[in-house]
């Protein structure tokens, strides 16, 4: 099999296929459920391209489950899932995730670094399949990532754990970004973060989507930075979307579920402060 990203079935993929109205990412009717507990119940939703679409929702809803079905780490029990044009929950193979992955960055929950390898390694480890590089090529190109998420040389030699929550997702950001993704994903990007420092991360996000234009999915509880980098948002809610729409119009949804969402993220404080959409 052609694995590479510009050949086989994936030729001319994210260029100018279909028409330019075309979603990027439809789900359909996507159902999951892990033993007898369903947690994606039918979920319909799309993304065009170049959108950041915002996943909210509360804890546990299956907002990791979903966007983990992007890149075929789970697979829908019902339902379809299309990617540029391509329907990805009918593959049957690993190997046919291969050519679409490096197409998708995906800054998982938590950061994932190794702890083990320096800053440079883990922004590098993207490339380490390309033997063709030489280590001033490599080095360049890690530093290149490292300005764009506001971060200098000096971190380069050190290990994950010296370093702040909002320094390491940072350097998560910068490997997420290495291969220059055309969809990007954000699980949680400011979980576990202070306020000040989430702002931080939700300004890097929007200058990064401004930048690269790339179509992103942005999951999280977190109003406030739903507020600063989306163009719609989608409340999940019981296993389904329930309301899709620009945050402001969601605000004041009649909606009851999506009324009980805000209702509650700001009665835990999870808006941070005045909310201004
Ligand atoms: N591999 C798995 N096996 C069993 N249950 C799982 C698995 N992954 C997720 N779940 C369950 O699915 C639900 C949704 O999880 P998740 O997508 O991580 O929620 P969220 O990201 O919205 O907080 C949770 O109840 C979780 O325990
Ligand atoms: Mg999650």
């Amino acid at each position: 099999m052609d694995s590479s990203p510009r050949g086989g079935p994936w030729k001319g993929l994210f260029r100018g296929r279909g028409k330019a109205s075309s979603p990027m990412i439809v789900f359909r009717g996507v159902r999951k459920s892990f033993g007898s507990i369903p947690v994606l119940r039918g979920v319909d939703l799309e993304v065009s391209p170049g959108e950041t679409l915002t996943v909210l929702g509360r804890s546990g809803t299956g907002k990791s489950v979903l966007v983990s079905m992007l890149v075929g780490l789970e697979r829908p029990d019902e339902g379809s899932i299309c990617i540029g044009g391509v329907e990805v929950s009918r593959f049957k193979r690993e190997e046919d995730w291969y050519p679409l992955r490096m197409k998708i960055g995906f800054l998982f929950q938590g950061s994932a670094l190794y702890d083990s390898m320096t800053v440079l390694e883990n922004v590098a480890f993207p490339l380490i399949h390309r033997g063709d590089l030489s280590r001033e090529d490599v080095l360049s190109l890690v530093r290149r990532r490292l300005r764009q998420v506001e971060l200098d040389e000096s971190v380069e030699e050190k290990y994950p754990s010296e370093l702040s929550g909002g320094m390491q997702r940072r350097v998560a950001l910068a490997r997420t970004l290495m291969l220059s993704p055309k969809i990007l994903i954000y699980d949680e990007p400011t979980a576990g973060l202070d306020p000040i420092t989430s702002d931080g991360i939700g300004q890097l996000i929007r200058h990064i989507q401004r930048r690269s234009r790339a179509t992103s999915v942005v999951v999280t509880h977190d109003v406030r930075l739903a507020a600063r980098v989306s163009n719609r948002v989608a409340v999940l809610e019981e296993g389904r979307v329930i309301q899709v729409g620009p945050l402001a119009e969601l605000v004041r949804s009649d909606h009851a579920g999506v009324r009980a969402f805000f209702r509650r993220s700001g009665g835990r404080g999870e808006t941070r402060g005045p909310l201004r959409v």
